[in-house]
């Protein structure tokens, strides 16, 4: 099992999924170290429902990141390296994303494909990349875990719209062809895959995660799951993760999605 309780980095806060895993997070006992709640603009009205949270949560620190650009990312884990102390980074959730209406081929557009492949895909890798210094000092911490049980993840949120054997189901609302989420999203699961193999000899694991079908700005107010119903399902599979689950593709509810 992967003990939750210790220092984590979550992106994308401001709204929907982020912000429900930072307020599921803090619920944990014994609660987190330290939460560093990421997003894009940290002083703006969009983020004033975070920062009231935050403001009541001692433990939870909101921090600018912005997962385009690759100096943002590069000050946000020097501000979270001089919170931790020398302590590492035991949790890192790439949640930012972005998506648009546009579904169909007649829609498909040049800039924005590769807007959605900077931030769904090279985003969360050059967080991973920035932030590696942290995860490898988690991971060689000293702890009384089971053995076996991960002391330093990343966890990739993914989409089931991005799996070729399970993401067309007509039962799904996702059925439209969706080019640039479903691809960029795709692209994320092999980044994942590269991820879980070279980090492996660190001792971090790295894992995607579906959240389901949720009621947010990018799911709609049709998605039949509330963001506490996903935060819920999400941080229960993240404490249920041993090192054998690094690289598998799961969904809110650990089950395994097919690629
Ligand atoms: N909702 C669903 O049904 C569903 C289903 C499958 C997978 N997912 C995945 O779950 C995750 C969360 O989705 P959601 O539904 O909560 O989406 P959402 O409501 O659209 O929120 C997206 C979040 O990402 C942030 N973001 C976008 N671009 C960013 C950037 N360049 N840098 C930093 N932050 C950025 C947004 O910030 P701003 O507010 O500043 O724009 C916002 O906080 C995503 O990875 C999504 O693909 C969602």
């Amino acid at each position: 099992m992967f003990q939750v309780a210790r220092n984590i980095l979550v992106t994308g806060t401001n709204r929907g999924i982020g912000l429900g895993l930072v307020k599921e997070l803090v619920k944990r006992n014994p609660p987190p170290g330290h939460i560093f709640a990421a997003c894009l603009n940290p002083p703006g009205p969009e983020s004033t429902a975070l920062q009231n949270f935050a403001n009541q949560h001692n433990n939870t620190h909101v921090i600018q990141l912005d997962v385009t650009d690759v100096s943002s990312i590069r000050r946000a884990a020097s501000e979270v390296e001089s919170h931790l102390k020398g302590q590492g980074l035991n949790l890192i959730i790439n949640n930012a994303a972005r998506t648009s209406i546009d579904f169909f081929l007649e829609n498909v557009d040049q800039e924005d494909m590769l807007l959605s492949y900077k931030t769904n895909t090279v985003g969360p890798l050059l967080v991973v990349k920035e932030f590696l210094p942290l995860l490898k000092k988690a991971a060689k911490e000293t702890t009384k875990d089971k053995v076996g049980s991960p002391k330093a993840v990343v966890v990739n949120i993914s989409s089931i719209a991005s799996s070729i054997g399970q993401g067309f189901d007509p039962s799904l609302a996702e059925v439209p062809p969706w080019y640039q989420y479903r691809a960029s999203k795709a692209a994320l699961n092999m980044v994942n895959a590269c991820l879980a193999v070279e980090l492996k000899k660190d001792g971090i694991s790295s894992v995607l995660i579906h959240p389901g079908w949720v009621k947010t700005d990018m799911g709609s107010e049709r998605a039949p799951m509330t963001v506490e119903e996903s935060s819920k399902g999400l941080v229960k599979v993240i404490a249920g993760l041993d090192s054998s689950s690094s690289g598998t593709f799961l969904d809110w509810e650990g089950n395994k999605i097919v690629w």
